[in-house]
């Protein structure tokens, strides 16, 4: 079965906060993403609000007909925020201030009893819970041993390597294959562990298909990309065009 696509937004509200302006709005957004086939909206609200604000995650929790995925740092303030807006499903990520984007994944393995007691408290709160990790056989065995719900493997290193690469021949596709091979072994490890597999961080319409292609992986996280085309051709079709390239599960790039 093909894997599900979260439209990450946050770029829409990257747009409005440019300008501190009431437009581009995030739930009209969310709407046109979901009239256009995506089976859920992902936002990270970021200790910095640099994009998405608290408001934004209310007003979606009300109106997102699909499923509501927020990233977030394991911090306390983010955790009550989360307790109250119960999103469908929570994933932790790891947050530094100075970052351009999420630079890598959580080291679930060293901070094991902080993200433990997360995991814990969002359980029981009914919220589905994954963890965002570099796609490691330490980090996905902490990640079963906290009892997270799902991982979401980092792609930002494959997706990196395959900027350099043309196809599966050129200079640079020795450093795609292998990423794609842990990516690959990951996710099998992870559903050997009764976990369900995301992937994120960096796709594109090139580079989604050769991932799609690991049947483990259920769901994608796919933000800027989507955002960036939809400029040319609309959000509707920019999310058509996406879920056309996981549809089709090609090893072209
Ligand atoms: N998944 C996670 C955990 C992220 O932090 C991000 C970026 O916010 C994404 C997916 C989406 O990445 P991109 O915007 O590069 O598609």
């Amino acid at each position: 079965m093909c894997a599900r696509l979260n439209v990450n937004i946050d770029h829409v509200a990257t747009v409005r906060q440019a300008r501190r302006a009431p437009e581009p709005g995030v739930v009209a957004a969310a709407v046109a993403c979901e009239h256009a086939g995506a089976d859920g909206i992902t936002i990270h609200l970021r200790g910095d609000r640099r994009h998405i604000q608290d408001e934004d995650l209310h007003l979606l929790r009300r109106m997102v007909m699909t499923y509501l995925n927020v990233e977030m740092a394991a911090t306390e303030e983010m955790m009550k925020i989360a307790l109250d807006a119960k999103p469908d499903c929570v994933t932790l990520v790891a947050e530094n201030p100075n970052e351009i984007t999420t630079e890598g994944g959580l080291d679930v393995r060293t901070n094991l009893s902080l993200v433990r007691a997360a995991v814990h408290r969002l359980r029981e709160a009914g919220i589905t819970t994954s963890l965002f990790i570099d796609p490691d056989v330490h980090q996905i065995e902490s990640a079963h041993t906290v009892g997270a719900h799902q991982v979401e493997l980092c792609t930002a290193v494959y997706a990196e390597a395959t900027l350099g690469a043309r196809g599966f021949h050129g200079e640079g596709a020795a450093h795609v294959a292998q990423e794609l091979k842990r990516l690959r072994e990951a996710a099998i490890l992870a559903s050997q562990y009764g976990l369900r597999v995301a992937a994120g961080h960096g796709l594109t319409y090139r580079n989604v298909g050769a991932v799609s292609a690991i049947e483990e992986i259920t769901e994608f996280n796919i933000g800027h990309n989507i955002v960036a085309r939809s400029i040319f051709v609309g959000l509707e079709q920019a999310v058509r065009e996406m879920k056309e390239a996981i549809e089709k599960s090609s090893f072209q790039f």
